[in-house]
């Protein structure tokens, strides 16, 4: 066999993990694997595709990135193609993906990525190429796994953070706002400000009221807490109103989330009149060494990805479905994106702690 591996969409810790398990499963079968150089920009310019050795993967586990390169731009189903006259026509060029692969000699891809790169990945096998996607994102919002290696990573960043806000917090008597990465659904800012303690979590499967966020602030100075952690979810918004974009996107471009934080904080100096700072914490939480947890899951899905590739279950995505890894779909994994359970058990305990969601 020869399989060739890539990753799309934005970085998250454990990308290396996964690659390392599937060159040394696929290598230890006897088969060959190749890499393709940024998401499927690698396979198109033709340029991008390398053996991928033994020596290519040791001691990577551990490491955060990806040693493929990754780009969220790169769709080849609408592809940017610029006209001499300078405007630019979308093209689908998944049959030059075909084309590519075939004289390549290749016999199967594993794709890692996120909703976007496993939506592109769905439709290539759809058009006959034999898939195998493996699912990453810090934002954990991947409906068919229960969880996307990446994120326990990004929860733990977060953590750490909102612990070292509490010291400038109590030390000023200020009000701390931070901004947690989570496009559609707050997940790291629920794990991290529950495990974290901060006083009042904005996610976006909860709009807020600035009147109730403000309440909580006032309750923690009355009762002689003396300050108050706010942590927002980038996709936060409150009643009747809509998320806020750094970006709108269009025009090839994504819709960049980012600032809410910042828009909370305001608001909160505003009304109460307590020193108020915020800060966005971006991408510290995609960066550096994947915790064991990541590490662990994304080897177990590298490892399970192979497996799929040998029984030829393409068209699958391998997901946590404890206590094993399984084989999902990939059009099913695609069809909708997991957000917080907003009566679950997580939002539940915030609550009984005392913490306020804003509503
Ligand atoms: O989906 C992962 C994620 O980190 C989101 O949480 C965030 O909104 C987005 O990617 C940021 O993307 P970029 O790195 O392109 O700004």
């Amino acid at each position: 066999m020869r399989i060739a591996i890539n990753t799309g969409g934005g970085d998250a810790p454990g990308l290396n993990a996964v690659i390392r398990a599937v060159v040394l499963s696929a290598l230890n079968q006897g088969w060959e694997v190749f890499g393709i150089r940024n998401g499927y920009e690698g396979l198109l310019s033709g340029e991008g595709v390398t053996p991928l050795t033994r020596a290519d993967v040791r001691g990577i586990t551990h490491l955060g990135g990806t040693i493929l390169g990754t780009t969220n731009r790169g769709n080849p189903l609408e592809w940017p193609c610029p006209r001499p006259d300078g405007t630019v026509e979308i093209r689908d060029r998944s049959g030059d993906i075909a084309r590519a692969f075939e004289e390549l000699d290749l016999d199967a891809l594993i794709a890692i990525g996120g909703d976007g790169s496993l939506r592109i990945a769905s439709a290539l096998a759809d058009k006959g190429i034999p898939v195998v996607g493996v699912p990453k994102t810090i934002d954990n919002d991947l409906a068919a796994t229960q969880v996307t290696f990446g994120f326990h990573t990004a929860v733990e960043v977060a953590t750490d953070a909102i612990g070292r806000l509490h010291s400038t917090a109590e030390a000023h008597q200020r009000v701390m706002v931070v901004e947690l990465m989570g496009r559609h659904a707050g997940w790291i800012a629920l794990f991290a400000g529950v495990a974290g303690t901060a006083d009042v979590i904005l996610i976006p499967e909860i709009p807020y009221s600035m009147d109730s966020v403000c309440q909580k602030v006032e309750a923690r100075y009355a009762n002689g807490a003396g300050f108050a952690i706010v942590v927002v979810a980038e996709g936060a918004y409150p009643v009747g109103g809509k998320p806020f974009f750094q970006d709108p996107g269009g025009a090839g471009r994504n819709a960049r989330l980012g600032g809410i934080g910042e828009v909370v904080a305001h608001e909160i100096a505003e009304r109460t009149g307590r020193e108020t700072r915020s800060l966005a914490l971006g991408h510290l939480q995609r960066g550096g060494s994947p915790v064991a947890y990541d590490r662990l899951l994304a080897l177990r899905f590298g490892a399970a990805a192979v497996d799929l590739v040998k029984e030829r279950c393409f068209g699958c995505m391998v997901a946590l479905d404890p206590p094993d890894v399984h084989a999902v779909p990939l059009a099913e994994a695609v069809e909708r994106i997991k957000t917080v359970p907003v009566e679950g058990d997580v939002v539940r305990t915030a609550r009984a702690l005392g913490i306020s969601f804003g509503d």
